[in-house]
């Protein structure tokens, strides 16, 4: 088995905890992120080759010292996301931390040459012909996609194949329990367009499924 490092942040529940145990369940190893590794949620228990890390993305300080224990990574996945809180909080999360995230990593030379960031985003924050507000989660992913399109070509200059992804409408805590997709499902489809990517691929917003999504 070859030894592909993968890195999920925010990985205590939901889709992140499903990536987290479909990557061991591979053998891989994997750091995975959760507020309080005391209480790592989903992932207590969890047979594998599992590090855990501290962080509230919110915290700078927490980033640095994340971006200074890790090294080597083949994939990172940003995948904590908020959808009810504060719109300040909401915008925070959302938006600002995936980048301040990822660019902490990068200047740390924590990705290895042609690793893959992936940054959960929602197709709620798809603008398309929209000219009204898309409420303060949908304003948040569109900021993240916005910042994400900035950053692009930057970071493939640095190395990375980089995307935005829709998970899909997943049952989690914030996909509710009528959505249509398992977390199974899901994350078994993000692992696949990972492991997939093309450097034609980067800069652009997929679907859990593999799909091209319109920004
Ligand atoms: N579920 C869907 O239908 C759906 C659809 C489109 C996009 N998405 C996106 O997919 C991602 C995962 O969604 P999910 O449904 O799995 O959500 P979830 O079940 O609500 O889990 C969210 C995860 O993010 C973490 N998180 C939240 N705020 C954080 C912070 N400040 N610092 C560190 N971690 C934080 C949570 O950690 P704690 O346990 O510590 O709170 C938890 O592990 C999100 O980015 C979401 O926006 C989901």
């Amino acid at each position: 088995m070859p030894n592909n490092p993968v890195l999920v942040i925010g990985a205590s529940r939901g889709i992140g905890a499903e990536l987290v145990r479909q990557y061991l369940a591979d053998g891989q190893m994997v750091h995975a992120t959760v507020r309080d590794p005391a209480e790592p949620g989903e992932l207590a228990g969890l047979d594998g080759d599992l590090v855990l890390h501290r962080l509230d993305v919110r915290d700078p300080d927490e980033i640095t010292e994340l971006a200074q224990s890790v090294d080597d990574l083949a994939v990172i996945i940003h995948n904590a996301g908020i959808n009810r809180a504060p719109r300040a909080e909401i915008m925070e999360v959302n938006a600002v931390a995936p980048i301040r995230v990822i660019e902490a990593m990068l200047a740390a030379g924590t990705l290895r040459p042609e690793g893959v960031i992936a940054i959960m985003t929602s197709q709620m924050g798809a603008r398309r012909d929209r000219t009204g507000s898309l409420g303060d989660y949908g304003d948040s992913k569109e900021a993240l996609n916005l910042e994400f399109r900035n950053r692009a070509d930057d970071w493939r200059g640095r190395g990375a194949l980089a995307i935005v992804v829709h998970p899909g409408w997943v049952r989690t805590d914030m996909g509710g329990s009528s959505a249509p997709l398992s977390v199974e499902e899901s994350a078994t489809g993000v692992r696949d367009l990972i492991a997939n990517l093309t450097p034609e691929q980067h800069g652009r917003f997929w679907t859990w499924d593999g799909r091209e999504h319109p920004w």
